[in-house]
């Protein structure tokens, strides 16, 4: 693998660009520390973030696709411009299925080793979604992980979008791990028909399928990992909205790109802005940003 110019003196640290699975084109980062993050161009997909022990920290399906046009299972799908089904677009909408293409790379001011990869309105996202949008996505590694999306107005009319950090964590059991920060929030379970409830749970713990979406949730939550006695910290920017989903046993069993028993190593804690889509006004610019910090 060839690292760029921003390599450090010892020689690990840096950006590079390889192909990963199925040789779809993908963008290395190495940060000084020994943490490593995998970018897959297709869908701006973050497939491995490795801390310095080289420990990997999402999930990711054995049985992901790698195809174009079909979203991967597992890392950090990026939702765009609508959540789930939510809409006339394509479940979760297209941005995780479009090839995105690199803008910059290298070291911040502070250290910090990025990517940024961007992706704008083509004949097909028109044909789907008929607004000029630019989407710029940056990944940003140190002894964190921080991914910003930055969402620009390029046409002449308003747009409406929602737009999630659909990030899957590796745990070390499901039944052993728990979402904090998310007490006294109100739910819209989407197992319910969108039924709404109050979280009266300090930790949100998993005994079944679990689908839902807490709205206005608090800057600040995390996870619990009992089994690997891990904490994930999790802080968020611009995106109110923070979904937790595990498919359990049935789901996992209908899902063609998922292992049976691989909800039990997993869990979505997804932040994003979903039940207040923003509107954008031509030339207009939002940003969400989301902060992953992991401990133990
Ligand atoms: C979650 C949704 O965000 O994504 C779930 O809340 C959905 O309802 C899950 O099943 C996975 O979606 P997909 O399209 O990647 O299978």
């Amino acid at each position: 693998m060839k690292l760029s110019r921003q390599s450090q003196p010892n020689g690990r640290a840096g950006v590079a660009r390889d192909s990963g699975a199925n040789g779809l084109p993908r963008i290395i980062l190495a940060h000084p520390s020994g943490a490593r993050v995998e970018l897959c161009r297709h869908g701006a997909h973050v497939t491995s973030w490795k801390n310095a022990r080289g420990e990997e920290l999402l999930f990711l399906s054995q049985k992901s696709w790698f195809e174009p046009g079909r979203p991967i299972r597992g890392g950090i799908p990026v939702v765009f411009p609508q959540f789930c089904d939510d809409g006339p677009l394509p479940k979760h909408g297209f941005a995780r299925t479009r090839t995105w293409t690199p803008a910059a790379t290298g070291t911040t001011p502070d250290g910090e080793t990025f990517a940024t990869l961007r992706l704008e309105a083509d004949a097909e996202t028109l044909r789907l979604w008929p607004f000029r949008f630019t989407l710029e996505y940056t990944v940003l590694l140190s002894d964190r992980l921080t991914v910003r999306l930055a969402v620009s107005n390029a046409g002449d009319q308003p747009f409406r979008f929602q737009a999630v950090f659909h990030t899957y964590f590796r745990v070390g059991d499901i039944r052993q791990t728990g979402v904090f920060g998310l007490q006294g929030l109100e739910f819209s379970d989407s197992l319910k028909a969108g039924a709404r409830a109050c979280e009266a749970r300090e930790l949100v713990t998993f005994a079944g399928e679990t689908d839902r979406i807490y709205i206005g949730a608090s800057d600040a939550l995390g996870i619990h990992d009992g089994g690997r006695g891990r904490t994930f910290s999790i802080s968020k920017k611009g995106l109110p909205d923070v979904v937790v989903w595990n498919p359990w046993i049935d789901k996992a069993q209908r899902m063609e790109d998922f292992g049976d028993e691989e909800y039990q190593s997993m869990v979505c804690v997804e932040t994003g802005n979903i039940v207040a889509p923003a509107t954008l006004k031509p030339a207009g610019r939002w940003e969400g940003a989301t902060s992953f910090f992991s401990e133990g």
